[in-house]
């Protein structure tokens, strides 16, 4: 029986492609994409999900009372839809604590630094690459962890380092770190999808 995908999205979707193209290519096996839930409607990963035949929903914070009524539906959608794994792929959208009950050590997140550092409250996008710059590291890299209440600070499944090279800024870095998203979120996700049932 194929483990049935979740990705929850908010951007560009350069990794949900890499996890539809990771499906298609056999380099993630015993897995399917169910659905793409996006925080907004104008993200171009759902036309990347429209391109490759995958359902998508929208749910934006201002249509619900609360994130946490919003999440309700959610969680109702994704058991209907028997989903067994959840995966935030830039998803900028803070789980509250009822989907994170409802799907305990079944949310992967992907970040773009070596966690624990340049994680936490107000780490996200480019402002991760920016603090990397301007602390003069030599080296950054890519963190897929499980998510639980806090923020990035869930157990790590898989990290991989990416050099911060002479006259890097903030976006140049960004750009290398990004290919080593994807190159490790396949990775992961096949891991935990295919590795022993316990
Ligand atoms: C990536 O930088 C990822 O590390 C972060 O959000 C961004 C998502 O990019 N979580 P994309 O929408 O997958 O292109």
């Amino acid at each position: 029986m194929l483990a049935q995908l979740a990705v929850f999205v908010s951007g560009s979707g350069s990794n949900l492609q890499a996890i539809i193209d990771a499906i298609q290519d056999g380099q993630i096996k015993g897995a399917t994409i169910k659905i793409v839930i996006a925080s907004n409607a104008n993200a171009y990963a759902l036309e990347r999900a429209k391109q490759s035949g995958i359902d998508t929903l929208v749910f934006e914070k201002k249509d619900y009372q609360s994130p946490s009524v919003m999440f309700e539906s959610i969680i109702k959608v994704l058991q209907e839809k028997e989903i067994d794994y959840i995966v935030l792929a830039g998803y900028l959208t803070i789980l509250t604590p009822n989907i994170i009950n409802a799907f305990r050590n079944k949310i992967i997140n992907i970040h773009p630094s070596l966690i624990p550092a340049y994680c936490g409250d107000g780490y996200y996008g480019i402002k991760v690459h920016q603090a990397v710059i301007e602390a003069k590291e030599k080296k950054t890299g890519v963190t897929v962890h499980f998510v639980d209440e806090g923020t990035d600070t869930g157990a790590i499944i898989m990290q991989e380092a990416v050099q911060v090279l002479a006259g890097d800024n903030a976006e140049t870095l960004q750009k290398r770190v990004l290919l080593t998203e994807h190159q490790l979120l396949p990775k992961a996700i096949n891991y935990i999808v295919n590795r022993r049932k316990e």
